[in-house]
């Protein structure tokens, strides 16, 4: 049976999950009799489409490619109906598992929240990248999908597709986490590395937008609310706390003077942004800041966009895990992944 899939935001990581569904389409049905259809996107710049007997993968990639971002490029899919919006897409779709791919506000969480509120309640799964929801309502949203029996999932929240919240889960299950620090952004961490060859601020952040790394308002990654994000998923699902975004303290990298940025490794240091949650007794705390870290930590050698993240666990010791931050394809990935775990679970 096909897995229906509506896609609930299509900008550079739908596009991305998209463009891994059409070119691995016959490896993940020969190794995983996974056949996932796209019934519906809806985007609230690119318009929407759906066809219950499900789009053509490469002709919504035209469309966007074709029509170079135009509003309402999708409403002219051949085959599909158009005009639904988010909401209708969620509930008359007929999909079974929702991918929420819309921009993360780490403020409200919305639209983002009302998406993943409105799927599980209909008993549709439901995927997602969107840091908002997880960081803001992810018990309240754990408990309304185990009270549905779907799943919501979210592992592309923290380091894209390198899989960290899947290893603390299952990997590490029965572990305790003392402490979790990291590199958690893959914007600033590549701003930095391209500061410390002399290369400007404003010009590498630039790159980072064309890349694909950056948010779409990328103070969210200069100014440490990105990672903040991921310092709250990860100390309230990997760690079970309770903690607040307001309860972190934050600096970005911002404030960095971009020679001292250039000149700290011949004195022996490297400037990273570090996210830290640690427990300390009963009491778990999370902080965001640039960190003069010396040459020897193993993070001061993790530049570009990777990422890093060291998970102290009581019977493993310290676990650490480096792979991509960002980026459309390892972000796309890691939808596939949780679309398969869902596909796997039957
Ligand atoms: N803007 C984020 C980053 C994307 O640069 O890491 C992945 O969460």
């Amino acid at each position: 049976m096909a897995q229906k899939l509506a896609l609930i935001g299509f900008g550079t990581v739908g596009q991305g999950l998209v463009e891994i569904l059409s070119r691995k389409k016959d490896l993940l049905q020969e190794r995983h009799a996974y056949r996932p259809q796209v019934v519906a996107v809806a985007d609230l710049h690119h318009g929407s489409c759906y066809d219950a007997n499900g789009l053509d993968l490469d002709q919504l990639l035209d469309a966007i490619a074709r029509d170079g971002g135009r509003p309402g490029a999708l409403t002219s899919c051949p085959g599909g109906q158009a005009g639904w919006d988010s909401m209708e897409t969620i509930r008359e779709s007929g999909a079974e598992a929702m991918v929420e791919v819309t921009l993360t506000n780490i403020e409200t969480g919305e639209p983002a929240v009302s998406h993943c509120r409105a799927a599980l309640q209909e008993g549709i799964h439901v995927v997602t990248t969107n840091k908002g929801p997880v960081a803001l309502v992810w018990r309240e949203l754990a408990d309304l999908a185990a009270s549905r029996g779907v799943q919501f999932r979210f592992e592309g929240t923290v380091m894209s597709g390198t899989p960290v919240l899947s290893t603390a889960a299952e990997a590490l299950a029965g572990c305790e986490f003392a402490r979790i620090r990291g590199i958690l952004n893959g914007t600033t961490n590549y701003i930095l590395s391209e500061m410390e060859q002399g290369r400007g601020y404003g010009e590498s952040l630039a790159t980072a937008q064309e890349l694909g790394y950056a948010e779409a308002d990328p103070t969210a990654d200069v100014e440490g609310f990105d990672v903040l994000a991921k310092v709250v998923i990860l100390a309230n699902v990997v760690m079970g706390a309770s903690l607040g975004v307001g309860e972190v303290s934050r600096t970005g990298i911002a404030g960095l003077d971009a020679s001292e940025v250039a000149a700290a490794p011949a004195a022996g240091h490297r400037w990273k942004l570090i996210g830290q949650v640690e427990r300390i007794g009963e009491r778990v705390t999370a902080s965001v800041g640039p960190v003069a870290l010396p040459l020897e930590d193993p993070l001061a050698s993790v530049t570009g966009v990777t990422n890093a993240v060291t998970l102290e666990t009581d019977l493993v010791g310290p676990v650490t895990i480096v792979g991509a931050g960002a980026g459309r394809e390892a972000t796309g990935m890691a939808l596939l992944s949780d679309l398969l775990a869902i596909h796997r679970a039957g």
